[in-house]
C-alpha cells in the first residue's frame, strides 16, 4: 500500500496531538505495516480515504484503532527488577500510612501493575511490610486491546514466559497448556482504565507511588515537561516516580529530587 510524504505528515500530527507518539522521521514502513490491515479491513480508499475519514476528529472510533494500532505495547514481568526492590524496600515502608495508591500510568497488556501487587504480596509474606498494609493499584493505558488483555489476566507464548522464572510461574499463576493466568489474589487490589496521559489527572485521585516506564521516550520535550509536572501534581508529599532505566529526568530537579538505591534509581516528588 502506498503512503505519500504527505500522508505520512499528516499521520505523524494527528498522533502527536491525540496521543503525544511522535514517529519522527523513516517510520513510513512502521505506519503501513500497522494501518494496511485496517484500511483494507474497513474498505478504505487507502491512506486518503483514512485521512479523510479521521478529518476534523470527527469518527472518534477510526481514530481509537489507530492510535491502537501505532501504540508500542511492548511490556514483560517484572521489567527492571531494581524497580520492585525499591518499591518494596525502600519506598513503601517509609510511607506515613500502612496503605498506598499506586498508579502504573503506561501499563499496557498489565504485566507492570500485576507485578507490582506480586511484589508487594511477596513483600508482606516476608514480613518487609506490615501485615496489615493495604493498597490498590490502578493501571491505565491508550490502548484499548492493550487493557482488554490486562483485565483478563491470561497470557500465552513469549507473554507467558517473558521475565519470569520457574518459580514464579508457580506462584503467581495457574497454567493451561503454554498459557498463564494469575492467580486472583493478585488481581483483586489491581483494576484497569483507559486514560490518555494528555488528558488532566484530577479525576484520578492522589497517589503515592507512579511508575511511568518506557512511554515518555515517544513524547517531545514539551510534553515530557508537561507531563512530569503533572505527576508531581497527582503525588502526594514524598511520593515516588519511577521511569524506564534508561529514561533521565535531568531538567526536573526543581520538581524531583532523584536518589540512587543500588542498581535502581527513584524520583522523589519535593
Ligand atoms: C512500551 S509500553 C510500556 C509498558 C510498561 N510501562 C513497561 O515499561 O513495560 C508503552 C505504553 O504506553 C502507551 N501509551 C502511548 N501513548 C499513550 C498516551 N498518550 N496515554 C496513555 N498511554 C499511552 C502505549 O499504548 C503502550 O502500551
Amino acid at each position: 500500500m502506498d503512503l505519500s510524504p504527505y500522508q505520512y505528515d499528516k499521520l505523524s500530527e494527528l498522533l502527536e496531538r491525540h496521543a503525544g507518539i511522535r514517529l519522527g522521521a523513516g517510520k513510513e514502513y512502521l505506519v503501513v505495516s500497522r494501518l494496511g490491515g485496517l484500511i483494507s479491513h474497513l474498505g478504505l480508499e487507502g491512506f486518503d480515504g483514512l485521512l479523510r475519514r479521521l478529518q476534523g476528529g470527527g469518527d472518534r472510533l477510526l481514530l481509537t484503532h489507530v492510535i491502537d494500532a501505532m501504540t508500542t505495547n511492548e511490556t514483560f514481568w517484572f521489567r527492571d527488577p531494581a524497580h520492585y526492590q525499591i518499591l518494596t524496600r525502600d519506598v513503601l515502608p517509609a510511607l506515613d500510612s500502612r496503605q498506598a495508591r499506586i498508579w502504573s500510568a503506561a501499563a499496557s497488556t498489565g504485566q507492570e501493575a500485576y507485578s507490582i501487587a506480586m511484589s508487594i504480596r511477596g513483600a508482606v509474606s516476608a514480613r518487609q511490610l506490615p501485615m496489615d498494609f493495604s493498597f490498590d493499584i490502578l493501571g491505565t493505558d491508550i490502548s484499548e486491546k492493550a487493557l482488554q488483555q490486562a483485565e483478563s489476566g491470561r497470557y500465552c507464548g513469549l507473554a507467558a514466559t517473558r521475565g519470569l522464572d520457574h518459580e514464579q510461574r508457580e506462584r503467581f499463576f495457574s497454567a493451561e497448556g503454554d498459557c498463564i493466568e494469575v492467580q486472583p489474589v493478585f488481581r483483586r487490589n489491581v483494576s484497569f482504565r483507559n486514560f490518555n496521559l494528555l488528558a488532566t489527572y484530577a479525576a484520578l485521585g492522589r497517589f503515592d507511588v507512579i511508575f511511568c516506564r518506557n512511554v515518555l521516550i515517544y513524547f517531545s520535550q514539551e510534553r515530557k515537561r508537561d507531563i512530569i509536572e503533572r505527576f508531581h501534581g497527582a503525588l502526594r508529599p514524598g511520593g515516588c516516580l519511577f521511569l524506564g532505566s534508561t529514561e533521565s529526568m535531568s531538567s526536573h530537579e526543581d520538581l524531583f529530587e532523584m536518589r540512587r538505591h543500588g542498581a535502581g534509581l527513584a524520583f522523589y516528588r519535593r
